[in-house]
């Protein structure tokens, strides 16, 4: 488990082997608002362990406006872009893994955002709208890293876990924050029901077809067709790598043209007015 407060997390991992009765739970630093402590967690990983085989990028942040160390407004850069860096310098580690498993938490209000490549800070900002970004950039992570992996038996998968009644409403302030986290702990799933398609895209048999896909109650969840959109997505992977300082070495998989989807002519993703025609 990376987690940035050591103390939580080991009090975790004691519960966990004393759960289980498996020593081998550990716990190791890893704040995604820092670009330099994922790179000093994955080369601590990288030396410990021959192999990943599951990675699951669940951390999120939803709240006033604030920024990473590096930067960048915090939505994205902890639920997006910390995510995308890690997976990129792990990438190696699940090649030897394979057939190995990478497992995305998005949201279904990714359909509420829009993604405007030159407004990365976001004015205004707003907190519904800035985690919906950052969860509409995971789902476009998890199309784009399917085709670049998916050649390397490395599954992708997104993940809409539900409403659940979680902490990650604790920074949301005022009124609406008080009356949000009264709602959530009546009407929101449990904590144990939320991880249940997690827990299905880790240890399930079968899910190749499902690569690429996301899936909510252990069924696939449609995302609309600007999310997967392949020219934006490149271009947000590219940009990407340009924001961590990293050249691409995972080149993309061109083999699907079909998948291909209508050209992109214009500044950012997002639902539109109405969904283009398809041409008879
Ligand atoms: N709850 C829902 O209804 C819901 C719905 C759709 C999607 N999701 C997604 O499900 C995932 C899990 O969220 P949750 O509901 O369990 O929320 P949560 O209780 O707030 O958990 C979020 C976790 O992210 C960690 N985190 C936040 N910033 C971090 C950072 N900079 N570095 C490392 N870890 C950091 C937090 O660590 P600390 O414990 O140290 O704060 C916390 O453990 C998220 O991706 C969320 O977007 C949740």
């Amino acid at each position: 488990m990376g987690c940035r407060d050591r103390k939580k997390g080991e009090a975790v991992a004691i519960q966990i082997r004393t759960k289980t009765h498996n020593p081998d739970v550990y716990c190791y630093e890893l704040d995604l608002a820092s670009l330099t402590s994922i790179k000093e967690f994955v080369d601590d990983f990288n030396n410990r362990e021959p192999t990943l085989h599951v990675l699951i990028n669940n951390a999120a942040y939803m709240g006033p406006q604030s920024t990473t160390m590096d930067g960048y407004e915090r939505c994205f850069g902890v639920n997006y872009l910390g995510h995308f860096y890690l997976t990129y310098l792990l990438k190696d580690k699940l090649r030897r893994g394979a057939p190995s498993r990478v497992i995305n938490l998005i949201s279904d209000t990714y359909s509420k955002a829009r993604l405007n490549f030159d407004d990365l800070p976001l004015t205004p900002y707003d907190i519904k709208q800035a985690y919906a970004r950052s969860k509409l950039c995971m789902v476009m992570f998890t199309s784009e890293l399917h085709r670049r992996l998916a050649g390397d038996i490395i599954h992708v998968y997104g993940v809409h876990p539900g409403w659940v009644c979680t902490d990650i409403l604790r920074n949301w302030p005022g009124v609406a924050g008080n009356i949000l986290r009264t709602v959530s702990r009546v009407l929101f799933k449990s904590p144990e029901d939320g991880s249940q398609t997690v827990l299905f895209c880790a240890v399930g048999e079968k899910m190749r077809e499902m690569s690429g896909k996301v899936l909510e109650n252990c069924n696939i969840f449609k995302v609309k067709n600007y999310a997967k959109d392949r020219e934006q997505c490149e271009r947000l992977w590219n940009l990407s790598l340009n924001l961590c300082g990293l050249e691409s070495d995972i080149p993309a998989d061109k083999r699907d043209p079909g998948e291909k989807g209508p050209p992109a002519a214009v500044q950012d993703v997002g639902p539109r007015e109405a969904e283009p025609k398809k041409e008879k």
